[in-house]
């Protein structure tokens, strides 16, 4: 089963509302919230308070992605303002065991992100009580990036570790996802695709702003896998 994950980063913020609950009639299945800090990425982006605000608007999974350091001041407020899964970077945690189970006494589902440059053997010790793992195709800190194809190395990777454990966890790509590449991307293995300015670009000059079109292009891709 494959999720389509549009991120609000490339939505026209003065409407908000309207993109979150559009883009989900439009068939997407989980919002995907980018906080940046200007510290761990240089851009700034929205916190728990915006969180909170759309929680209202839907019933589809809100997917915090959080580029922020330290991490774990942050978990508790993001929990309080609705969030379901909660991902951070290794790098922006101390210790990242630790954050993994704050994340989920909160009664979050965690992930665990990977820059493009960064190891998997921060998987080694902590694949066991990850819900989610979070590829970057981009390095993090701007929509509209080009995808990097080395990603679909990690992906395959991941894949595997994630096959041999029996667990069922999310396996998310995020940057420079496209109606071209969606299909090669499935192929590797991810089963949760991040789209921002594929999916909200494609939207923005039709009047409501309307997804379903470009939400069905990415969606037909993922029928050819
Ligand atoms: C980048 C963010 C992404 C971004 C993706 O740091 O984590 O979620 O919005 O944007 P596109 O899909 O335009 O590459
Ligand atoms: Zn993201």
């Amino acid at each position: 089963m494959y999720r389509i994950a549009p991120s609000i980063l490339s939505a026209n913020f003065a409407k908000l509302g309207e993109e979150i609950t559009n883009v989900i009639d439009s068939g997407a299945d989980i919002i995907h919230f980018d906080v940046m800090d200007n510290h761990y990425v240089p851009n700034l982006t929205i916190g728990p308070l915006v969180c909170e605000a759309i929680r209202p608007l839907t019933t589809a999974m809100i997917d915090v992605h959080l580029m922020v350091e330290p991490v774990d001041r942050i978990v508790p407020d993001f929990a309080k303002a609705g969030a379901n899964i909660i991902s951070f970077h290794p790098e922006a945690s101390g210790h990242i065991d630790r954050t993994i189970g704050l994340i989920k006494e909160h009664d979050c589902l965690a992930g665990l992100v990977f820059n493009p440059a960064t190891p998997l053997h921060y998987l080694d010790h902590v694949l066991d009580k990850l819900d989610l793992i979070l590829i970057m195709s981009v390095n993090p800190g701007f929509g509209g990036q080009k995808f990097i194809p080395e990603a679909l190395n990690k992906l395959k990777a991941v894949r595997k570790r994630i096959d041999e454990s029996g667990r069922n966890i999310m396996l998310e790509i995020d940057g420079g996802v496209k109606v071209d590449n969606i299909a090669e991307i499935a192929r590797a293995g991810a089963d949760t695709f991040v789209a921002g300015s594929a999916i909200y670009h494609a939207g923005k000059d039709s009047d409501p702003h309307r997804y379903d079109t470009i939400v069905s292009a990415l969606r037909a891709e993922l029928d050819k896998v």
